[in-house]
């Protein structure tokens, strides 16, 4: 199939999907057609926390929950193959002088020291917060409530 006729191709599969959709009463969680404009506000710059060092740790609400990040993570989020500021207060050598909770044993290797590198990409599992109302409802109520380790 060359180019041009791979995409009319692709426009008609959408076009018949779309169909579908419309005229099954088949609706997506967000509430409106699918191919209505996001929904989704713009990006939210203010991070319920503040710098790291004067907040609180959120609970968990279950057990094996990646604990939420309590602080803003503006200027330190951009995780690189040599460079991850995260680690310059969560590891097992510098947290007890930055006075951050060190990461758990669970993400480093057998010495103890050295991060698993299946935990390197800490914002994949650990998130910030944001004050913005829930894009869509739920009835989440977790566990009771974990205690909060530091
Ligand atoms: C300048 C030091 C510093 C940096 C950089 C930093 N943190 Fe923190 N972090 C802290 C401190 C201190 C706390 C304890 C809460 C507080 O006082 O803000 C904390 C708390 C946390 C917690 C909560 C742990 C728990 O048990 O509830 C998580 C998760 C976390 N940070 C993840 C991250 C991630 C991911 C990054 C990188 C994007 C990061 N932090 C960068 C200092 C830092
Ligand atoms: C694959 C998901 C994942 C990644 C990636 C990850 N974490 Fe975690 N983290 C967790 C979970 C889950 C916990 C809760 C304890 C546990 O089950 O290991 C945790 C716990 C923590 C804690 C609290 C310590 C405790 O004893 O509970 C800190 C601090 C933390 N992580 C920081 C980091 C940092 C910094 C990075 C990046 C270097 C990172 N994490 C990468 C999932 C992850």
């Amino acid at each position: 199939m060359n180019m041009p006729t791979k995409m009319a191709a692709l426009a008609a599969a959408a076009a018949v999907l779309y169909g579908c959709a419309h005229f099954s009463g088949v609706s997506s969680l967000r509430g409106v057609d699918v191919a209505a404009v996001d929904k989704a506000p713009a990006e939210q710059k203010v991070y319920v926390g503040k710098r790291p060092g004067v907040g609180q740790l959120i609970a968990r609400t279950f057990d094996g929950q990646p604990p939420l990040v309590p602080h803003a993570v503006d200027n330190f989020d951009e995780i690189t193959v040599t460079d991850n500021q995260c680690l310059e207060c969560h590891s097992p050598e510098t947290a007890k002088a930055k006075n951050a909770p060190v990461v758990a044993d669970t993400h480093l290797v057998a010495d103890k020291h050295t991060i698993n590198d299946a935990r390197y990409q800490c914002n994949t599992c650990h998130v910030p917060q944001v004050d913005a109302p829930p894009l869509i409802a739920n009835s989440f109520v977790g566990t009771p409530s974990q205690p909060v380790k530091r």
